[in-house]
């Protein structure tokens, strides 16, 4: 947690404890063990999002895996998303023929993850799922399929595990929900 700032100047309240956010990946870690038995799984983490909620993903998945990276950005610095998907940084990992997992932090609108769905099929991928930790329901625009999910979440701004506001307070243990005031200072802007 960042020690240069008070956290609780940004912060309205937790939404999700360290043991929350363990328990969800235990339970898709379990999933995805019994879904993906027998196959060798190429997991794509979503930079950067996704780092936090990967790492503790795949140790809870008794499955032979391999991981890659993806670094794809839809928001930038801005508080909502410009609706353009950008590939930043590409795969090392040939996925042709590949069943493929891609991680998330969150669904929102939808959009990044068509993409990435999209991308890997036309390269030849066998299969296409993805596991998300939070699935934002209220402003999906795209009707991609979401595999699995660790919960839905409201209309709310969430920071930390991953989730950032401006870039910071990824590295909160938990997942809490940015005060309204923070956001109307930043769109006043
Ligand atoms: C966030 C998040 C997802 C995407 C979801 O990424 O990690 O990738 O937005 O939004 P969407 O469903 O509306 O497309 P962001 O582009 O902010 O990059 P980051 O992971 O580096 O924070």
């Amino acid at each position: 947690m960042p020690k240069t700032d008070n956290i609780n100047s940004i912060i309205d309240h937790k939404l999700f404890t360290e043991e929350d956010i363990h328990n969800m990946c235990v339970k898709l870690g379990k999933q995805l063990t019994a879904d993906y038995a027998g196959k060798k799984p190429l997991i794509v983490g979503a930079l950067k999002g996704a780092i936090f909620f990967l790492t503790d993903l795949v140790r809870e998945m008794d499955v032979k895996a391999e991981i890659d990276f993806l670094d794809v950005s839809s928001y930038g610095d801005e508080m909502e998303s410009s609706g353009e998907v950008k590939l930043i940084s590409d795969l090392a990992t040939d996925v042709k023929d590949r069943d493929v997992l891609i991680v998330e932090d969150i669904v929102d609108t939808g959009l990044t993850l068509e993409y990435m769905k999209n991308l890997l099929k036309k390269r030849g991928a066998r299969s296409v799922k993805c596991c998300v930790l939070l699935n934002k329901e209220a402003n999906r625009t795209s009707d991609v399929e979401v595999e699995y999910y660790g919960s839905k979440v409201g209309n709310e701004f969430v920071v930390g595990y991953g989730l950032d506001f401006m870039n910071y307070y990824r590295n909160l243990r938990y997942i809490g929900v940015l005060k309204p005031e923070i956001i109307k200072l930043v769109n006043n802007k």
